[in-house]
C-alpha cells in the first residue's frame, strides 16, 4: 500500500518555521542538496524545478497533502498550484477558493484513508505541523531533513496532536558535510 511519507526539513529543536512561519533558516545548499533535489526532485515547486531547467522525476511522489498555511507563501507571491506534477490536496475549514489544480480537503483524516486505499507513488504530507499533529496517527513514515540549528521557538514538527509516544523504528540516518542529517524513521 502507498505510504503518507512526511518529509520536511527541521531544526535540531523540532521546529520546521520560526515563530512567523519563515523557513530560510533551512540549508538548500550543500552536498545534501543531491538528494533534496534528486530522490526527492518531487517535491520542489514547479517554479523553482523550471528556474533550474528541471523537471520532476515523478519517481517518489504523485500526491501531497499540506494545510492552509503551506499554501498561502506561494498564494502571497501568485502562486496557487506549486506542485502542478502532483495531485494537490490543502486542508481547510474555512471556504477557501482554490485553482481546479487543488482540491480542498474538510477532513484530512478521511482524504488519507481514500487515497492510501488507491495505487500510486506515495503521497507527501507537505506540512505544516499543525496538518501533521491532526495526520501523526496516518503517517507511515517520516523523512526528517535535520538542519544544524536550534530555533529555541517557532512552528513545532507536530501541533495539537494529544501525547501518547508513537514508536517509529530508525531507518536510515545519512549525514552530510552541510551539517544536515536526514533521518528515516518508519512506523513500527
Ligand atoms: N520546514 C518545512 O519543510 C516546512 C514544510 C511545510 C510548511 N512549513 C512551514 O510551516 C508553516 C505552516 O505550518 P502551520 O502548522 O502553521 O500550518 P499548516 O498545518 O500548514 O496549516 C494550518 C491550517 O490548515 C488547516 N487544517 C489543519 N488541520 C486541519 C484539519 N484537521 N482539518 C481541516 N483543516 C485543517 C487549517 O486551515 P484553515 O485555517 O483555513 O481552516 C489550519 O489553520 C508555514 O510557515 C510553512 O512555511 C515548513
Amino acid at each position: 500500500m502507498r505510504e503518507l511519507v512526511y518529509y520536511v526539513a527541521v531544526s535540531l529543536d523540532g521546529h520546521i518555521a520560526a515563530p512567523d512561519g519563515a523557513f530560510d533558516a533551512f540549508l538548500v545548499e550543500g552536498d545534501h542538496a543531491a538528494v533534496l533535489f534528486g530522490e526527492f526532485g518531487d517535491a520542489i515547486p514547479a517554479h523553482v524545478l523550471s528556474a533550474l531547467g528541471l523537471e520532476p522525476p515523478r519517481t517518489r511522489f504523485d500526491t501531497l497533502v499540506m494545510g492552509w498555511s503551506t499554501l498561502v507563501p506561494g498564494l502571497e507571491i501568485g502562486i496557487d498550484s506549486p506542485y502542478p506534477h502532483l495531485r494537490q490536496y490543502v486542508a481547510s475549514r474555512g471556504d477557501k477558493q482554490v485553482t481546479p489544480d487543488v482540491t480542498l480537503t474538510r477532513d484530512p483524516v478521511a482524504t488519507v484513508r481514500e487515497l492510501k486505499a488507491e495505487d500510486g507513488l506515495d503521497i507527501w504530507l507537505a506540512g505544516g505541523g499543525e496538518l501533521a499533529g491532526a495526520l501523526l496517527d496516518e503517517i507511515d513514515r517520516l523523512v526528517l531533513k535535520r538542519n544544524p540549528f536550534a530555533f529555541g521557538s517557532g512552528i513545532p514538527l507536530f501541533g495539537g496532536a494529544p501525547y501518547e509516544p508513537r514508536r517509529f523504528e530508525l531507518a536510515s540516518v545519512r549525514a552530510f558535510e552541510s551539517g544536515v542529517v536526514i533521518e528515516e524513521y518508519v512506523r513500527r
